[in-house]
C-alpha cells in the first residue's frame, strides 16, 4: 500500500538533487556525484547530468539504478513489537526493533517514541519526527497509554480504587490516577489464577504497568501495549510486522498533539 503521509508537511520548494538524495540515505555529496557521473540518476525518465539539478521532490520522478526513489521528510511507522527485541536503534547484545524494519525505511533513521521493556509485546511508534516525539512524550502532555495484562490472582475492585488513587510505587513516587478495567473472568493456568485486564496510564515511569501491581501485591506475567495517545494497534499486523501510519492516523496524532498543547 502506498500511502502519501506526507502531504501533511509537504514543502512547494525545489531542492538539488544531491540533497535529496542525501537526505534519502544514498551516501555524501561526492558519492552522488560519482552516481550521477556514472549515469545512474534519472530525473523525470532522462538520465541527470549535474548533481546539482534542481528537482521538486514530492512531484518529480527521481530514480537510482532504475528504482524510482519515493521521497519523504519524515516516517511514521506503527510496530507490533514481538517480546524479545529491545526497544533501542542498537545494542550490541540483543536484536532491537530496527532490525525488524527494512532499509527502505531504516534509511530515514526512525527510532522508537519512548520504550517497551523486553518481554512487553505490542503498539510502538517509530519516526525520524524528533518534534513529534518530543511532544508525545513529554510528561507534562500526559499523553495516555493502554495495555493489556495477564496479572497473577483473582483481581477487582481493591486495584481498581488503588490504581483510581494512585498507587505508591517502590521508590515512593505515587501514580497519577489510572483506569483498571478488568476483561472477562479470571482464568486457570496450570497451578495459578490469571486476571486479563486493561491499565490506561497517562504517564511513563520505568516500567510503571509492572510496578503499579507489584505495589498491589500482584505480578504481571504478560503485557502488551494496545494503544498510545489517538492511536491504537491495528489488529491486522502480526507480532513483528510495522505498516506507515495512515494520512488520517498521522492528522488525529497532530491534531492530538495540538489539542493537549491547548489544554496547557
Ligand atoms: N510498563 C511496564 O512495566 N513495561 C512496559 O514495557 C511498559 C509499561
Amino acid at each position: 500500500m502506498e500511502v502519501d503521509i506526507d502531504s501533511v508537511s509537504k514543502g512547494k520548494k525545489t531542492q538539488r538533487i544531491d540533497k535529496i538524495l542525501g537526505h534519502l540515505g544514498y551516501g555524501s555529496r561526492s558519492d552522488i556525484k560519482k552516481m550521477v557521473k556514472l549515469g545512474r540518476v534519472t530525473l523525470n525518465d532522462v538520465v541527470v547530468k549535474d548533481s546539482g539539478t534542481q528537482s521538486h521532490p514530492y512531484e518529480d520522478i527521481i530514480a537510482v539504478d532504475g528504482e524510482r526513489v519515493v521521497y519523504r521528510e519524515f516516517v511514521y511507522l506503527m510496530l507490533n513489537k514481538p517480546a524479545g527485541v529491545i526497544s533501542a536503534t542498537e545494542d550490541t547484545r540483543d536484536r532491537t526493533v530496527l532490525d525488524l524494519i527494512p532499509d527502505e525505511f531504516r534509511r530515514f533513521s526512525p527510532f522508537p517514541v519512548g520504550r517497551l521493556d523486553k518481554d512487553t509485546e505490542g503498539f510502538l511508534l517509530l519516526t525520524n519526527d524528533g518534534q513529534l516525539a518530543h511532544d508525545l512524550l513529554s510528561p507534562r502532555k500526559h499523553v495516555p497509554k493502554t495495555y493489556e495484562a495477564d496479572v497473577l490472582g483473582d483481581v477487582g475492585e481493591r486495584e481498581i480504587a488503588l490504581f483510581r488513587e494512585g498507587v505508591c510505587l517502590d521508590d515512593g513516587y505515587v501514580t497519577l490516577p489510572a483506569k483498571l478495567e478488568i476483561v472477562g473472568h479470571p482464568r486457570q493456568d496450570q497451578d495459578r489464577v490469571l486476571s486479563r485486564i486493561r491499565l490506561t496510564i497517562s504517564e511513563g515511569k520505568f516500567h510503571q504497568v509492572k510496578r503499579m501491581f507489584l505495589a498491589a501485591g500482584s505480578k504481571v506475567t504478560y503485557l502488551k501495549r494496545i494503544s498510545m495517545g489517538p492511536l491504537s494497534l491495528d489488529d491486522q499486523l502480526a507480532l513483528g510486522a510495522f505498516r506507515e501510519l495512515t494520512e488520517e492516523e498521522l492528522t488525529l496524532l497532530k491534531t492530538y498533539k495540538r489539542a493537549s498543547e491547548d489544554g496547557c
